[in-house]
């Protein structure tokens, strides 16, 4: 059997399509390799010891787990050697951490969430990885400021769940494919190419316990897939939760979905729940090049002109025309 490898992936795309010059493919590959070490340590579990609370809080103020420590770590120093980058924002650090001057300094940012959804690692629920690539802008040092660049900006973006099987999820903006994890051979076996979101969905993704606090285009859009047979929309819908990200937008670039973490009354003096930087761009990066929709509810995810590193925001993402009509309610 012929299997097309990440490399073999990266080097097509490279060769043939023009879309990542070589130290972009560099840098996707270390990320990738980061990632299958990752992967060793999240499937490890207790085992390791690895499970549980690191003691300490992140910028965001939240308990970071051991795990969380551990793949930021794992990412920083994969990736600070090889030249390929100017920078590095982390979900887990309070500024961008910059190359060591030992080493050279290359052209890209790259931004990431080491272990999304790590609430779930004690419970053994999948947790992931998610990564964007930016370019520093030119005569610009690589401070905070740099990393303030629309979605649109973003080279490539993805990310990597730790499942089952782990998979490894990129797009460098020719569609959206997936990778699992051989263990056996240590290599990305390209499984799911050109993903494509299904327009239309029986299933919706939203954190149900906040109801009493969405905005009453929320509350009216929820309510209608709630009435299901019953209702306007005249089928039944079926509810999913599973409170990582990166497993909730997978199983919708698998099956089709909606996904939303609206503003409400509680998170409205944040801006929102999610990171616009490592999780909402990403994110929807990945989910419209697979043929999906990205929108905090009033404008594409990917249009939004970040203000700080950390800044939160708004995620209503999946099956296009789901996510369209979330944007209708909205705008009436
Ligand atoms: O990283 C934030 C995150 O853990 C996401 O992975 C997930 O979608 C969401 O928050 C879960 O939020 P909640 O705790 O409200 O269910
Ligand atoms: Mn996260």
């Amino acid at each position: 059997m012929s299997r097309v490898t990440l490399t073999q992936f990266l080097i097509e795309q490279q060769r043939n399509q023009k879309m990542i010059p070589a130290d972009l493919r560099l840098l996707i590959e270390v990320v990738a390799r980061a990632v299958k070490t990752i992967s060793v340590h999240v499937g490890k579990g207790a085992v390791a010891g690895l499970l549980g609370n690191a003691g300490t809080d992140n910028v965001q103020g939240e308990a970071q787990k051991k795990l969380d420590v551990v793949a930021n770590e794992v990412l920083l120093h994969a990736n600070e050697w090889g030249g390929h980058l100017a920078a590095m924002a982390s979900e887990e650090l309070d500024d961008p951490s910059y190359i060591p001057k030992t080493y050279p300094k290359g052209e890209y940012l790259l931004v990431f969430d080491p272990l999304d959804g790590s609430s779930n690692i004690d419970v053994n629920i999948s947790v992931g990885t998610i990564f964007s690539v930016l370019r520093c802008p030119a005569n610009m040092e690589p401070t905070e400021e740099a990393f303030l660049q629309t979605g649109r900006r973003q080279v490539a973006a993805g990310y990597a769940v730790y499942g089952p099987s782990t998979m490894l999820v990129l797009t460098v903006g020719t569609g959206t494919h997936g990778f699992t994890l051989d263990r056996e051979f240590g290599s990305w076996v390209l499984t799911h190419g050109d993903i494509r979101i299904p327009e239309d969905t029986k299933e919706f993704a939203i954190n149900a316990s906040r109801s009493r606090f969405w905005e009453p285009p929320v509350q009216r859009y929820i309510a209608e897939l709630q009435q299901g047979a019953d209702g306007p929309r005249g089928q039944d819908f079926n509810m999913r939760w599973v409170a990582s990200m990166v497993a909730d937008v997978h199983r919708i670039l698998a099956r089709g979905g909606i996904f939303l973490y609206p503003l409400d009354e509680k998170n409205r003096p944040r801006g929102g729940h999610l990171r616009l930087l490592y999780e909402a761009n990403p994110m929807a990066m990945v989910v419209e090049q697979a043929g999906g929709a990205a929108s905090t509810g009033r404008e594409p995810v990917l249009d939004l002109v970040p203000q700080g590193l950390h800044q939160r925001v708004p995620v209503i993402l999946g099956s296009r025309h789901e996510v369209e009509r979330v944007v209708a309610y909205h705008a009436e």
